[in-house]
This record gives structure tokens, C-alpha cells and sequence, in this order.
């Protein structure tokens, strides 16, 4: 195969680019990405001379830059995107760009080029959320209602991609999975922020209550996901992907993180909660489970563990991070409730 991975800079994308040329050490992948601040080379440093890895940098609402990359390929799995909740709120407009328009841009190209599968990555965020006191999950059969920019725009890529599907034939796959965790995670998501804090012997910030309740992926879990999707999957169908079986809230993962660390709860610190906070993601994985025989290959703690010990074993990766532009909109953001 020969893929095009665009956002293959980011969280998700380069541990695919990482897990796609291990696997599959015969098959080209093209990492477009525009580098957004999100996009980080490093963390591709380890396979940037592999033979069949190349980057090219570039913009996806750019189309005479994708058609360029498109035309070299068979396979395009779509990562970029603006992709953080809070961003979206304080600044909506690159959101509508990237992940509306940018997508787009790709599904026009994919059907000029006459690509032989376009996997689009999406959220369970475009489902809205659930009561914290239900045991409702996520379904295939899940109506779309996103609260936030993010999920709005994520929902809105997700129906054009089905459009291109339904009205031109276009071969499109679909997954929607929960909350990613892992190596090369930036350092602003909860996790990752939980586990560099602890390291810089900072506080831990936690929204209102912390009773918020995420549904847990694995990054390495995800990656065999998309795999078995695109070996496997029926054209046409949307998957969705997550982690857990069982309810973690978000302060729970704060405390299992301490634990493993050797830290104790004063390292906890409340901080204001932000606006359109959705309570519950709990996302129904049978699907896949049953057609594809996926399922995570970790538990929630070993990969916990596994995620703390790349953290403590490649400090320079995320202290770079963290010292930079980031630390500015930190500050904006963890304001600590009195
Ligand atoms: N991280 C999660 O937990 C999670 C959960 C569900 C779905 N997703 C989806 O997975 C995908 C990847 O998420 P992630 O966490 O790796 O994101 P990320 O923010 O870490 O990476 C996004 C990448 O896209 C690139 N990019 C942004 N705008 C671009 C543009 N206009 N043109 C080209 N490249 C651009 C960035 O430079 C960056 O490398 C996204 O589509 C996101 O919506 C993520």
C-alpha cells in the first residue's frame, strides 16, 4: 500500500506512522501535516531515514498540495485536525478550516485520484454526552449532537465524508473512538499533564468535581484498530473505538496515575470548570469486536504504566513542549477556583 497519512505530525498520527511501518514494512506512508503547533517532528525522529517514510509539509485546505501528495498514493487515513476541546471554544475559526474545509479539500482529490479507501478519524465527541447516572453508551445507532466547535466541525467532516460516499462512491471508512492516551501525547491533555506535573513537582489541575467520565484508548490499541479497519472493514461503515469496558471518572485517573507515581492526593488541585463540559463519553465497541475481532490488547493500568515510564524516559520531548508558546495559554486556561 501506499498511504497518505495527513496530520502525521500530531498525538495520534505519528504513533500510526510508527506502528503502520513496523507492521507493514513493505508499504509507503507520506506524512502530510502543516505543522501546526500540535505538529511536532520529534516525534517521528526514530523513522524520519526510513527508506518509505517521507514528510512533506503542507496545508489540506491547500488543493493544489494534496492533489500533488494524492496523486502518489492508494490509501489516505486522515488524522489532521484542530483538535482540542478548549482551543475550539476560545478561538472556533481554524476549526471550521481544518476540519470542515480541509477535510473537503481531501475527499475532492481522493475522488479525482481514484483512491482506493479514504479513512476518516473522528470522535465520540460528535455524540454529544451521557448522564453521569446512566448507564447508556455510545451505539452504532447513536444520533450525532455535538456541543463544542470541535465536535460540531469533527460531526460536520464526518457527514461529508458519508456524502462523498453515498453520492460519488467514494470507498470511505469511518471510526469514532474515544479519548487517546500514550507516548508523544501533548503535554495539555489530562493525562499527559497529570504525569509531567507530577514529574516538574507541580500541582495536578482537575475540572469542577473531576466526576467527568472519559472513555480510555490506548494510542497502541488504536493503531490496530485503524489496522484491522482497513484490512477488514466493510466500505461504507463507521466503527466505533474505544478502550474501557467499565466507568473511570477523571478524578480516579488522577489517582491511579498518583499511585503509580508514589504521589498522595495533595498534589490535587480543583480549578474552575469550562463551559459546555460534557458529563459522560462511554463508548459500545461490540461492533467492531464482532466483525473485525478487534479488541484493546492492554489493560487501562499497564497502559497507564507503560504511558508514565515513556513519559520519565523522554523528558526532553515534553520539557521542550512545556517551556514553550504552550506555557501562555496554560496559564490562560488552569485558572485555580478560590
Ligand atoms: N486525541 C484524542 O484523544 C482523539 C480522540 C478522538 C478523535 N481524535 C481525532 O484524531 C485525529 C488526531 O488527533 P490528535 O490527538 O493526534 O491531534 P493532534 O492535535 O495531536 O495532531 C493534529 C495534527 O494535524 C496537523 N494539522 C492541523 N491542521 C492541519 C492542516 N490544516 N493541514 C495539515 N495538517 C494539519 C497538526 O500539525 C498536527 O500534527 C483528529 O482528527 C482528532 O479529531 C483524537
Amino acid at each position: 500500500m501506499r498511504l497518505l497519512v495527513t496530520g502525521g505530525a500530531g498525538f495520534i498520527g505519528s504513533n500510526f506512522i510508527r506502528y503502520w511501518l513496523t507492521t507493514h514494512p513493505d508499504d509507503q506512508v507520506i506524512n502530510f501535516d502543516a505543522l501546526t503547533y500540535a505538529g511536532n517532528l520529534e516525534n517521528l525522529r526514530d523513522i524520519e531515514d526510513n527508506p518509505n517514510y517521507e514528510f512533506v509539509k503542507g496545508n489540506i485546505c491547500d488543493r493544489d498540495a494534496v492533489d500533488a501528495v494524492m496523486s502518489r498514493v492508494d490509501t489516505v487515513v486522515h488524522f489532521a485536525a484542530e483538535s482540542h476541546v478548549d482551543r475550539s471554544i476560545s478561538d472556533p475559526m481554524p476549526f471550521i478550516k481544518t476540519n470542515v474545509e480541509g477535510t473537503f479539500v481531501l475527499l475532492e482529490s481522493a475522488l479525482k485520484h481514484s483512491i482506493s479507501r479514504f479513512h476518516h478519524i473522528s470522535t465520540d465527541e460528535v455524540f454529544g454526552a451521557l448522564p453521569l447516572d446512566s448507564k447508556r453508551k455510545f451505539t452504532d445507532d447513536t444520533k450525532y449532537d455535538p456541543h463544542s466547535p470541535y465536535s460540531a466541525s469533527k460531526a460536520a467532516s464526518d457527514h461529508l465524508v458519508r456524502a462523498y460516499h453515498d453520492t460519488y462512491g467514494l470507498p470511505v471508512t469511518i471510526s469514532n473512538c474515544s479519548n487517546n492516551f500514550g507516548p508523544y501525547h501533548f503535554p495539555e491533555k489530562l493525562i499527559p499533564l497529570a504525569i509531567t506535573n507530577i514529574l516538574e513537582g507541580k500541582k495536578v489541575p482537575v475540572y469542577g468535581d473531576g466526576l467527568y467520565v472519559r472513555d480510555w484508548l490506548y494510542v497502541k490499541d488504536h493503531c490496530t484498530a485503524i489496522d484491522a479497519i482497513l484490512t477488514n472493514g466493510k466500505i461504507g461503515r463507521t466503527y466505533l473505538v474505544g478502550g474501557l469496558t467499565e466507568d473511570i471518572p477523571n478524578i480516579e485517573v488522577i489517582r491511579r496515575i498518583l499511585r503509580i507515581m508514589g504521589k498522595g492526593e495533595e498534589m490535587i488541585e480543583y480549578v474552575k470548570d469550562r463551559p459546555g463540559h460534557d458529563r459522560r463519553y462511554a463508548i459500545d465497541w461490540t461492533t467492531i469486536k464482532r466483525e473485525l475481532n478487534w479488541k484493546p490488547a492492554y489493560s487501562f493500568d499497564q497502559a497507564l504504566q507503560e504511558t508514565i515510564h515513556w513519559f520519565e524516559s523522554n523528558r526532553q520531548w515534553w520539557e521542550r513542549i512545556k517551556s514553550g508558546a504552550y506555557r501562555e495559554y496554560y496559564q490562560n486556561q488552569y485558572s485555580v477556583t478560590e
